[in-house]
């Protein structure tokens, strides 16, 4: 008995699945580091962009850069009317990326009641009153897409930064319940917890006098780069991860696991 070959499997190219043209991404922390990166990927992309940041210069240059498609919104995160202002000035979106954030770099002992709000406001508070504030919309559509930008220190020690490494481990539970909550609705969230990458959040720990201390614990051999973050954030925004809810994708070279 012969039995017929089957048909190879019908696969497209990722090319449609990434195509942001028509949708509009929210982008904060958008005027430095990751954030411009992610700005300047998801525009080449097509995605009309909503750039937010503190820093007005910056943000505004960013914008201009990027071209017509882009805007500019000045916030606070640490500030919950600020954040409410943003959300309403960014109207609908189909994309948040949530990626404004500061680090405290301090050993436990040492650090104050003042400095751990501080650190928690912008690092978790602010992410925790934009989120629903855009994603309600996203429900009510029945389409979206949450990104949270984590940390690899929300897997491991994070020694000296404890207290952001425990605001981190949060985002990724977060990202996990607004997974849970808004799946039924077609909204997915996500989050990508890099590890150390060359910006300048972390250009004074890798140019500083412990220079490439901990390098040898990267299998990789080598720090990351906001390009390469800016890649995985395109690439769970996107159709291509259509079936993926509630992770969190370590970018790390291995640190967690080496
Ligand atoms: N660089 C790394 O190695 C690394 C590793 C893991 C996670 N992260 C995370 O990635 C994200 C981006 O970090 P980065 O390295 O690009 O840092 P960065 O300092 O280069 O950029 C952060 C941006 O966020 C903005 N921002 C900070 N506080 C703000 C506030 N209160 N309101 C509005 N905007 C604010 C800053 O103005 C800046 O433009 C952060 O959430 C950070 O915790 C960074």
């Amino acid at each position: 008995m012969t039995t017929a070959l089957a048909p190879p499997p019908r696969v497209s190219p990722l090319t449609a699945d990434l195509d942001f043209a028509g949708r509009r991404v929210l982008v904060t922390g958008a005027a430095n580091g990751f954030g411009a990166a992610i700005a300047d990927l998801f525009a080449a992309h097509g995605a009309t962009l909503v750039l937010a940041d503190q820093e007005a210069d910056a943000v505004t240059a960013k914008a201009a850069a990027i071209g017509p498609r882009a805007t500019a919104i000045v916030y606070d995160q640490a500030d919950v009317a600020s954040v409410e202002r943003l959300a309403a000035a960014a109207g609908d979106v189909d994309v948040l990326v949530n990626n404004a954030g500061r680090l405290l770099t301090k050993p436990l002992l040492e650090t104050s009641a003042a400095e751990i709000r501080g650190l928690i406001d912008v690092d978790l508070v602010g992410v925790m009153v934009l989120t629903p504030l855009l994603a309600r919309g996203m429900v009510a559509r029945g389409r979206g897409v949450v990104v949270n930008i984590g940390s690899q220190t929300a897997f491991c020690g994070g020694e000296g930064r404890g207290i952001y490494a425990a605001a981190k481990a949060a985002i990724a539970q977060y990202t996990r319940a607004a997974a849970v909550e808004w799946g039924p609705h077609g909204v997915r969230a996500v989050c990508v917890a890099p590890g150390r990458s060359i910006t300048r959040m972390t250009r004074h720990v890798v140019a500083g006098p412990s220079g490439d201390r901990g390098l040898d614990r990267v299998p990789l051999g080598r720090w990351g780069s906001a390009e390469e973050v800016a890649k995985l954030v395109v690439f769970l925004a996107s159709d291509a991860a259509s079936y993926v809810t509630g992770e969190t994708v370590i970018a790390d070279g291995g640190y967690v696991i080496g």
